[in-house]
């Protein structure tokens, strides 16, 4: 049967789980797909890109560092990339057209909600980081109405920023780490890519209020710095972002081939293959 072919770009790609994902879908669903990954840095993104649509690539994922560049190339663009001013997920038209969407969003708030059953609503909630991945799930954790959102980040001016460009739908405020140290969160979220290089943010002891949650975007086979950190801090939950990974997955996966994969027998086989690994 001929497959229609799909993949994954982003720098560095080796540790994607988007394969096994996108295969463990395929499988499910009896669609006929094959789905890659692809060491691509930016300076390539568009070469490379216009090399997979050549060879009949029907859809991309893209992750680091290239969705804010996919989201300045697609052609029409979701209500929700826009939000972001990035782009993980792209249709590749048959007329040439590249659409651009964003699944992160709903993918983490599936997580949270669905898989790990928390109420976001009235929740206090620190989001750590200002790039591109806090970009992508700011409008969906707005829309659940937290009691209030504060952004921390190394170079304040971009939490600034993101505070200001999303203030019309809710409570959002920008501080400095350092000024967090007399606040209580509920939820904390890791946005940084610290996790990717084995460090933890500067996040102050003694911000979580008990009974809270850790949420790291992130993941990896070993549970990440900040995984640990909730842990110490006496997290009731402190997970990693391998629900958020399989549930965008699927997201992506519904706008390219128009069918809903079950995702928890994926993210229990993705969970179960790691502790072995331990
Ligand atoms: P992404 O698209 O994955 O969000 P990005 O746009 O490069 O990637 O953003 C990375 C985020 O992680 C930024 O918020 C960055 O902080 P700065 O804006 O100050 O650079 C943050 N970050 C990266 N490494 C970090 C570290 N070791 N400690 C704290 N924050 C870190």
């Amino acid at each position: 049967m001929p497959q229609d072919r799909y993949a994954v770009f982003g720098h560095p790609i080796n540790h994607s789980k988007s394969p096994r994902i996108h295969a463990l879908f395929a499988q499910q669903t009896g669609q006929a797909i094959h789905y890659t990954a692809q060491d691509v840095p930016a300076e390539n993104f568009r070469e490379e890109l216009k090399r997979f649509a050549a060879e009949g690539g029907r859809g991309l994922s893209c992750t680091v560092p290239l969705k804010e560049l996919a989201w300045g190339i697609a052609d029409g663009k979701s209500v929700r990339a826009d939000r972001a001013k990035a782009v993980n997920t792209l249709v590749l038209g048959k007329d040439g057209r590249l659409f651009g969407d964003n699944t992160d969003g709903v993918g983490l708030l599936r997580d949270l909600t669905v898989n790990l059953g928390l109420t976001v609503t009235g929740l206090n909630i620190l989001l750590l980081g200002a790039g591109g991945a806090s970009r992508g799930i700011l409008e969906p954790l707005l829309a659940m109405k937290p009691r209030r959102m504060i952004i921390a980040n190394r170079t304040v001016a971009k939490a600034e920023q993101l505070a200001m460009e999303f203030a019309d739908l809710g409570s959002i405020k920008a501080l400095p780490f350092k000024a967090l140290a007399s606040e209580s969160f509920d939820l904390i979220l890791n946005a940084t890519a610290a996790s990717l290089s084995g460090d933890l943010p500067p996040v102050p002891e003694g911000i979580l209020a008990a009974g809270g949650t850790c949420y790291d975007l992130a993941y990896g086979s070993q549970p990440t710095a900040f995984v640990r950190w909730g842990g110490g801090m006496g997290a009731e939950l402190s997970v990693d972002g391998i629900g958020m990974l399989v549930e965008q997955a699927a997201e992506a996966f519904f706008i390219w081939r128009g069918m809903r994969p079950q995702t928890r027998p994926v993210i229990e086989l993705l969970n179960a293959e790691r502790s072995q690994a331990e």
